[in-house]
C-alpha cells in the first residue's frame, strides 16, 4: 500500500469539498448582486487544482476517469475570462455546471478511497499478461482465476493482443452470449484497436464462430487473421455499412464499441439492427457518453444514445398502446426485451407475439 497517495488522494476530497463550499456560498449571494470580482483568485485556483487532480489521478489511478476535471479546469478558466469581461449572467449560469464537475470527481475520489484502488495501474492491467499484474500485490488478491468467467480468465491470464475492457463488462458479456458458446455463430463488434477484443470472442465461442470487426484505423487490418476479418471505415457512415451487411449477411451478435458519440451509436443501431439474426442480441457499450457533452450526450438530451433507446422500452409495449402516437412498429415485432448495465444496454431480438390472459 502506498500511504503517499493515499494521502494525497485523501488531501485532494478535502480540498474539493473546501471548493465546491465556496462556490454553493457564491451562488446563495446571488441575490445580493455581489461584486465578484474579487472571485477570480477562486476560480483560477479552481482550474489549477483540476489540472492537479486531472494529473494525481492519471498518475496514480492509471486510466481513470478524468473527464470530470477535464470539464472543471476548461470551465473554470472560461469563468474567469467571463469575469474579465464582465458577464456576470454566463459565470452564475456556469457556477451549478462547475460545482456538478467537481462533485462527480469527489465522488470517484471517494470511491477510490474506499475501494483502496489507489495507485492500481488500471490501464496497464487491462491487457498486460500475468507479468504486470503480479506487480499490483494489493489488486492480485482480488483476481481469483478459479471464480472468473472464461472470458475474464482470458483477458487477465489469456495470450493476446492488446484491448481494452471494463471489469464489470464481463459478467453483463457472458450472461447474454453464452447460449451461443460452440456454435457457428457470426460475432461483429465495431471498434478494434489492439485486437485483442477479436481474440477473445474468437476464443469465447469456440471453432465454427467468425468474427469481424470494423475499424476507422487502417493498421487495424493487420489484426486480421484465420475466422477474423475486419473492414475498415466509419461506423456513422451508412454506406460503408450497408457494403458490410451486403458481404456479410446477417450476425448474431453485434457488440458496438467504436468511438461511442450520439451519432455514431444511433447510426450504428439503425442500420445493423434489421441485419442481427432472429435470436441474435445487440450489445452497446460505453454508454455512458449519453452523459458527456463532448460524445453529444447530456442529461435527458433527446439525441443521446439513453434517451433514444428509451422509446424501445414504447416499442416493446406498443401493442398494448391506446396512443395513436405510439403504433406497432418493426420494432414491437422484433425485440423481446431491453437491458440496462452500468454503461452497457443490450437488445435481445426474439419472436414477441402479443400476451395472452387464460
Ligand atoms: C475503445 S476502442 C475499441 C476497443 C476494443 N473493442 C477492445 O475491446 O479492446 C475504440 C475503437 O473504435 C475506433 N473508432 C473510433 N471512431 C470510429 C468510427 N467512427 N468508426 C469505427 N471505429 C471507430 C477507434 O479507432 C478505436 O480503435
Amino acid at each position: 500500500m502506498n500511504m503517499d497517495c493515499r494521502n494525497g488522494f485523501e488531501e485532494i476530497a478535502v480540498l474539493q469539498k473546501k471548493y465546491i463550499y465556496a462556490l454553493l456560498r457564491i451562488q446563495e449571494l446571488k441575490e445580493q448582486q455581489q461584486d465578484f470580482e474579487i472571485y477570480e483568485d477562486l476560480f483560477g485556483q479552481i482550474k489549477d487544482f483540476s489540472m492537479y487532480v486531472y494529473e494525481f489521478k492519471q498518475c496514480y489511478y492509471g486510466r481513470a476517469l478524468d473527464w470530470a476535471e477535464e470539464y472543471a479546469f476548461s470551465l473554470a478558466q472560461n469563468i474567469q475570462e467571463d469575469l474579465k469581461n464582465g458577464n456576470k449572467k454566463q459565470v452564475y449560469n456556469a457556477i451549478p455546471t462547475l460545482i456538478n464537475y467537481l462533485q462527480k470527481s469527489n465522488e470517484e475520489i471517494q470511491e477510490i478511497l474506499e475501494e483502496g484502488l489507489y495507485n492500481v495501474d488500471v490501464g496497464q492491467m487491462r491487457y498486460k499478461n500475468n507479468a504486470v499484474i503480479s506487480q499490483k500485490e494489493d489488486f492480485i488478491l482480488a483476481l481469483d482465476p478459479d471464480t472468473m468467467n472464461p472470458l475474464e480468465h482470458f483477458f487477465f491470464y489469456g495470450q493476446h493482443n492488446k484491448m481494452t475492457k471494463w471489469c464489470h463488462y464481463f459478467e453483463v458479456y457472458h450472461r447474454h452470449f453464452q447460449k451461443y458458446r460452440n456454435k457457428p455463430v457470426t460475432i461483429l463488434e465495431i471498434g478494434v484497436w489492439g485486437g485483442g477484443s477479436l481474440q477473445m470472442w474468437k476464443k469465447y465461442f469456440g471453432d465454427e464462430c467468425r468474427i469481424v470487426g470494423i475499424d476507422i484505423m487502417d493498421e487495424c487490418k493487420n489484426y486480421e487473421e484465420d475466422r477474423i476479418k475486419i473492414y475498415i471505415g466509419s461506423q456513422e457512415d451508412r454506406d460503408f455499412l450497408q457494403k458490410v451487411k451486403k458481404e456479410e449477411g446477417q450476425f448474431d451478435i453485434i457488440i458496438d464499441d467504436g468511438g461511442h458519440t450520439m451519432n455514431q451509436q444511433i447510426a450504428t443501431f439503425e442500420e445493423l439492427y434489421p441485419c442481427l439474426s432472429e435470436e441474435g442480441i445487440y450489445l452497446c457499450e460505453d454508454v455512458m457518453t449519453s452523459y458527456w457533452p463532448k460524445y453529444g450526450g447530456g442529461y435527458k438530451k433527446p439525441a443521446s444514445f439513453i434517451e433514444y433507446s428509451k422509446n424501445f422500452i414504447d416499442q416493446l409495449n406498443a401493442r398494448y398502446s391506446m396512443s395513436p402516437d405510439l403504433k406497432i412498429s418493426k420494432l414491437t415485432q422484433t425485440i423481446r426485451s431491453v437491458h440496462y448495465y452500468d454503461s452497457i444496454v443490450v437488445i435481445e431480438k426474439g419472436s414477441h407475439k402479443p400476451a395472452m390472459v387464460i
